[in-house]
């Protein structure tokens, strides 16, 4: 399927970013085609005159930028592979939308279009400095001069602009006005365009954070077994009763309200205890949020499997992300049980989830676009706050450790059975396995507060 992008305002690279993140992790084949990027390699600092519909030699470019784009799109969906290409330009008229679609109904490709529109000139100025100033069109100019000059191209495009509209009727597409406030969608022929409409019409971009956390260390933990509903250790309930206290360590926002989900498992509320009592923020249980069932093994230490169940211990470290415990889940089935969530957050603002090691797992790895094969391997310490705040091009993630010791629960690929000493790890989230465009920008340890 081709996802195309139809208007060009200053949320498309957010758009278009957002949704191959969300297609990657359900493990949806996708690709970006940015025409921009074909555009620049014959002008790659144009102002915002190259853009006017009347000069015949920006439109002559912008036309065989497009073309370019499209065939290399048409070929790349040629491998079954390959499943959602992602045509990444303004297509603002009717004709360019009729050239796309009478060229997608041609090579039999099934398209989606997508217009976002926004009149809303606050949002417009707050994501033209926050997206286009990073711009490579703009890259080493002055902000203030981008954004201008980015104003002024989008003037360019209003002149020629025509809305995605009945007369387009043989098109599939959502057209999503102010962020959301009015959807409209037409010809919604599959299960999968039905899910990226859901997904676009949940998305926003106001500055928020999602602070992460794995419970307090539990009486389970201590003994190394896997599963169950323990209690919290000593240990974690003093890091429960720290979590208030590292949670302002790491900036709250002034007003902006805040909710805490867990999981339905005593451990995770017994660690939100202290932050409903004192920071009075409303909690909510999420089933999908307990930790991979591990079936058959529940209740045993990694020693254990590794004696009694050899073949299986094998198979989970020879392919970790889709072993299924026997009676239990991979880590592929537990992605689709969080698909919800994910969606939940996508629409929400800030939350806390305190929750397991292998749900922190594949929740950072849709924001920090971890691959399959590392994400189940990542090292999650206990007594550590994360807190990712979605940016237009990345996820900026921080980590607030509690200096409050804790087991290690971590077990590298192809090791024994033991538990390995915290810095050990191949891959500790939030450092290394962070994709490009992401930054960690702190790393504090906080003393226990008596
Ligand atoms: O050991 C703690 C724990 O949360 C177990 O309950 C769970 O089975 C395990 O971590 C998941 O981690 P892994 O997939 O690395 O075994």
């Amino acid at each position: 399927m081709a996802y195309v992008l139809s208007q060009a305002d200053a949320r498309q690279v957010v758009l278009v970013m957002v949704v191959k993140r969300y297609l990657q992790w359900t493990s949806v084949k996708a690709e970006i085609f940015n025409v921009g990027k074909y555009r620049r390699e014959g002008t790659p600092h144009p102002d915002a005159k190259f853009f006017d519909a009347g000069n015949p030699e920006g439109e002559k470019a912008r036309k065989a930028a497009a073309e370019a784009a499209v065939a290399d799109m048409i070929n790349w969906l040629k491998d079954p592979s390959n499943k959602v290409a992602i045509l990444d330009a303004t297509n603002s008229t009717k004709t360019r939308r009729k050239w796309i679609y009478e060229k997608l109904e041609e090579a039999k490709v099934a398209h989606l279009f997508v217009e976002s529109k926004c009149d809303d000139e606050e949002l417009i100025m707050a994501n033209i400095l926050d997206v286009k100033t990073t711009s490579p069109d703009y890259v080493g100019q002055n902000p203030e001069e981008a954004a201008k000059d980015f104003r002024d191209r989008i003037k360019m495009y209003e002149k020629v602009y025509q809305t995605i509209d009945e007369s387009e009727k043989q098109l599939t597409y959502v057209k999503v006005t102010n962020i959301g406030h009015q959807v409209v969608i037409n010809r919604i022929q599959d299960y999968l365009q039905s899910r990226l409409v859901y997904f676009l019409t949940n998305l926003h971009i106001k500055p928020r954070s999602i602070w992460l956390s794995r419970h307090g260390e539990s009486e389970y933990n201590l003994e190394g077994k896997i599963g169950g509903d323990a209690n919290l250790s000593p240990r974690g309930f003093q890091y429960a009763k720290m979590l208030p206290e590292l949670l302002r360590k790491s900036g709250l926002p002034k007003d902006a309200p805040l909710t805490i989900w867990t999981s339905t498992l005593k451990r995770t509320n017994q660690t939100a205890h202290h932050v409903v009592e004192e920071l009075g923020w409303e909690k909510l249980q999420w089933k999908a949020l307990d930790e991979l069932d591990s079936g058959n093994c529940d209740g045993l230490t990694y020693a254990q499997i590794a004696e009694m169940h050899p073949e299986d211990f094998k198979a989970r470290d020879d392919d970790k992300y889709n072993y299924r415990y026997r009676g239990g889940e991979s880590y592929r089935d537990v992605v689709i049980r969080l698909e919800p969530i994910i969606m939940e957050l996508e629409r929400s603002e800030n939350i806390l989830i305190i929750t397991h090691q292998a749900i922190v797992r594949c929740i950072f790895a849709y924001f920090m676009q971890v691959d399959q094969s590392q994400s189940p391997w990542m090292e999650v310490p206990l007594h550590t706050l994360m807190k990712l705040s979605p940016k237009a091009y990345g996820t900026q993630v921080e980590k607030y450790k509690a200096n409050i010791p804790a087991v290690s629960t971590w077990r590298p690929q192809g090791s024994t059975a033991k538990h390995h000493e915290v810095g050990e790890a191949s891959a500790v989230v939030g450092e290394d396995v962070a994709g490009d465009k992401s930054t960690v920008t702190k790393d504090v340890t906080v003393k226990v507060h008596e």
